[in-house]
């Protein structure tokens, strides 16, 4: 081996060793059927070339406005949904293609927390059964071993062991979703892919289910893609903070450059929308033009184009690269 390409496979598994998971130029388009034969006569682009990394032990928050393709990204990450084009690399293999027991393997190491915990969980199954499922799916232990498993679950979840023998359909929200948690933590994964998980839940309880995953990413040494649609609630969470619109990401950076200095117009519009804590502290709001276009027919050039207070001729011509303006700082943008 020459020394050139030992070089080259040192650095490789180094940043792999880094990342847990790097993806890219990752598509998922959704076919959109029509006329007479059902044929396919256009496409969703719900992630349209999306690149980028999360490393060993962190929270990225990924944030945008309802639509923009979060979901679809995370559940492509998870292999749920068929990427269109692209890469997924995982814990340094590349999972874009594999399927059957490779992808089932796969599987113990990403879970995901869903943003409903209504509909996530099945009612009139017992609690136990809920979170037993997986392992039991996985490895053949003896009942009582799964038993004593599922029960310490519970407890590092903050529910008492007699949720074991209740049903989904007697709890709270938060509750629900602490049992939804407990089931993504029964195969002891390394990524956690938590979609909107206290959207749904009354405000009262959704900084206690935060403080909870927080804690649990140290206990269980976690890392965590954390899915938002408002900038407010990553903020507590995040290490970086990834800013999406219409399928791309637009802005990527450590958590405080992004909101002390936000570089794309975008993003600087969530951040004004904020409310201050301090109402006595004027801030100039940002109002977005219009709404968010169809990710059937993009604009051309830049995505964002249309609705941005800075957008100039090539803006609507050519599309803007994610690229890295200042350090840990990335931006999709004409202006820099
Ligand atoms: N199963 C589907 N079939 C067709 N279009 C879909 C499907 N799921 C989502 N979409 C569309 O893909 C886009 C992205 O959706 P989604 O990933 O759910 O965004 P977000 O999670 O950011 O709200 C939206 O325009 C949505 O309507
Ligand atoms: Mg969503």
């Amino acid at each position: 081996m020459s020394t050139v390409s030992l070089h080259e496979n040192e650095r490789k598994s180094s940043s792999q060793a880094e990342n847990l998971l790097e993806i890219q130029n990752l598509k998922t388009y959704y076919p959109v059927k029509g006329g007479f034969f059902k044929r396919t006569i256009g496409n969703v682009k719900a992630v349209d070339n999306l690149s980028f990394e999360i490393r060993r032990g962190e929270t990225l928050g990924l944030v945008g406005e309802s639509g923009c393709g979060k979901s679809t990204a995370g559940r492509t990450i998870l292999r749920l949904l068929k990427p269109t084009d692209g890469k997924i690399l995982f814990d340094g293999k590349d999972i874009t293609k594999i399927s059957g027991k490779s992808l089932r393997d796969i599987r113990k190491d990403m879970q995901m927390v869903f943003q409903d915990p209504y509909a996530s969980l099945n009612p009139m199954q017992m609690v136990g059964d809920i979170i037993a499922e997986p392992i039991y799916n996985f490895s053949k232990k003896a009942n009582a071993e799964l038993k004593k498993e599922v029960m310490d679950l519970l407890d590092k979840v903050g529910l008492s062991q007699d949720a074991y023998y209740q049903y989904a359909h007697e709890f709270s929200g938060g509750q629900r979703q602490r049992i939804g948690i407990a089931r993504s933590l029964a195969l002891r994964p390394k990524l956690i892919i938590a979609d909107e998980p206290v959207s749904a839940l009354d405000v009262s309880v959704q900084s206690q289910v935060l403080n909870l995953l927080k804690d649990l990413q140290q206990e269980f040494e976690l890392t965590f893609l954390f899915i938002a649609h408002d900038l407010s609630v990553v903020k507590h969470m995040s290490d970086r903070i990834g800013v999406m619109y219409l399928g791309n990401m637009v802005e990527m950076a450590d958590k405080n450059l992004l909101y002390v200095k936000p570089l794309h117009p975008y993003t600087q519009a969530l951040i004004s929308a904020i409310p201050s804590p301090d109402p006595r502290l004027k801030k100039e709001r940002m109002i977005l033009r219009g709404d968010v276009p169809s990710p059937i027919n993009p604009p051309a050039g830049c995505p964002f184009h249309p609705r941005c207070p800075m957008a100039r001729e090539e803006c609507t011509k050519t599309k803007p690269l994610l690229k890295e303006v200042k350090p840990s700082h990335r931006v999709a943008c004409h202006l820099y």
